[in-house]
């Protein structure tokens, strides 16, 4: 089995991590570096990254966090959040990231407009607009954690908290972005449980 399968075998999704083991800092930079080179569509990369290094601020959250025992017991805690109004079409975010990548005004344009009747096509407004950002930061996290499993190291998404209350504990203007999961990540302290996943043929049909 190569390298890349071992990890999905050893990944779980870890409810108790190893408090005494820390991610070395260069593996867990390498993780970070893997979650800013995934892709996004249209390339407008909405995902943003707030690490929680503080232990105080890791045991604030904790509570709003299903009071889960992942957010203190692990090495790393990452928050994702995605960006929201920034999206829409005619924003300057969205014109500033297509100048970075086209340089004709011409080309620009096509592209803006593009954009915008794409939006309109799948009936993306300024409130579902969050939903399909939430959809991106989930490719993000996705790199991250089978990278992080292809070093061997364990980790348990976390979509269990209450969002609001998060969103305020970390003052987020709300309109513009939104906290859509974590990402917890460090070393196992007890064995994997069994997986018990639907039956393959179930999962994949060839036609
Ligand atoms: C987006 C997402 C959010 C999740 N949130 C939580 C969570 O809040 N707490 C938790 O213990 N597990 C969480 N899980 C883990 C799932 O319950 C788990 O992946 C699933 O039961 C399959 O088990 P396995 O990952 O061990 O194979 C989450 C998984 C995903 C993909």
């Amino acid at each position: 089995m190569d390298r890349f399968l071992q990890g999905v075998e050893m990944r779980h999704a870890c409810k108790i991590f190893d408090e005494t083991k820390a991610i070395p800092n260069e593996q867990f930079q390498n993780i970070l570096k893997v979650g800013h080179q995934a892709p996004s569509s249209f390339g407008l990369e909405p995902t943003r990254l707030l690490v929680i290094k503080d232990k105080k601020t890791r045991e604030e959250i904790k509570p709003l966090c299903w009071d889960q025992a992942q957010i203190t017991t692990c090495s790393e805690v990452i928050v994702f959040k995605a960006l929201k109004v920034d999206l829409l079409a005619g924003s300057n975010y969205v014109k500033n990231s297509v100048a970075r990548k086209l340089k004709s005004p011409e080309k620009q344009e096509i592209r803006n407009t593009f954009y915008a009747n794409y939006l309109k096509n799948r009936g993306y407004d300024d409130y579902t607009i969050g939903y399909w950002s939430a959809l991106q930061s989930y490719i993000v996290a996705t790199s991250m954690m089978d990278y992080a499993s292809f070093l061997g190291i364990d980790s348990c998404m976390i979509e269990g908290f209450e969002k609001k209350p998060l969103e305020k504990y970390f003052n987020l203007d709300t309109e513009r972005e939104q906290i859509t999961l974590l990402l917890t990540l460090g070393y196992r302290k007890k064995p994997q449980s069994e997986r018990l996943r639907i039956d393959f043929n179930e999962f994949v049909k060839f036609i």
